[in-house]
């Protein structure tokens, strides 16, 4: 049976990752493989709705962060678990390291408490213990926040998050350096200033440079 794979897309909001999911979700299709898109927060009924609140009502950072990863555990235990099950394909608009950038590094959260939410949420039934489901890789679109503000202006109502200063989404990006840094062969750096179709090529280079597509 083919394995699964895990891939996720991370940047801040703006950065333009979202264009490409679908063009990566067909070029999977395509080569035979079956493709599961999902989202974070969200991915199931009861994520979808700690999504709608996590984005629209005032909370203090702890509850944002647990939240977040209530929301995780639901969508692993019921999608993205069954679907690596299966050998699927799963594409993943943001994962994890979105709570570092956003919780951790944008609103200066406790990255130990967030570690050990990361440990308790991500250890699966499907891996040994001490083992965490983690993206086998995750495409991390960069972008000048400037640059993403302005491609994001007027596009719809920002949520709580869109609606932050230009200095969260610089913190958001350093922390996503961070991760990177942590784990550099997990990560590959998408240029998201570069026009549409260039940033396309980008995506396609860095799955089939693993050889999950020719
Ligand atoms: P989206 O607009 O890319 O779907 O993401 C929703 C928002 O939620 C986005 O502004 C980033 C934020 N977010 C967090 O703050 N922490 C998280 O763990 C995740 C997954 C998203």
């Amino acid at each position: 049976m083919t394995s699964g794979l895990f891939i996720s897309f991370e940047g801040i909001d703006g950065a333009g990752k979202s264009t490409h999911l679908e063009a990566l979700a067909q070029a999977f299709r395509a080569a035979g493989r079956a493709v599961v898109l999902t989202r974070e927060p969200g991915g199931t009924p009861l994520a979808e709705q700690l999504r709608a609140l996590a984005l629209s009502a005032p909370m203090d950072p702890l509850t944002e962060a647990l939240l977040m990863f209530a929301a995780r555990r639901d969508h692993l235990q019921q999608v993205i678990e069954p679907a690596l099950a299966r050998g699927d394909v799963v594409l993943c608009d943001r994962f994890t390291d979105a709570t570092f950038a956003y919780q951790g590094a944008g609103r200066g959260f406790d990255l130990g408490v967030l570690g050990q939410l990361e440990r308790w949420v991500q250890a699966v039934d499907a891996l040994p213990a001490g083992q965490l489901r983690q993206p086998q890789l995750t495409l991390w679109f960069e972008l000048d926040p400037e640059a993403a503000a302005r491609r994001l202006a007027g596009a719809r109502a920002p949520d709580r998050f869109e609606s932050q200063p230009a200095a969260f989404f610089r913190r958001v990006a350093d922390g996503y350096e961070r991760r990177a840094q942590a784990d550099a062969q997990r990560f590959a750096r998408i240029d998201g200033s570069q026009p549409r179709e260039a940033v396309w090529q980008q995506v396609l280079a860095a799955v089939q440079g693993r050889g999950w597509l020719s």
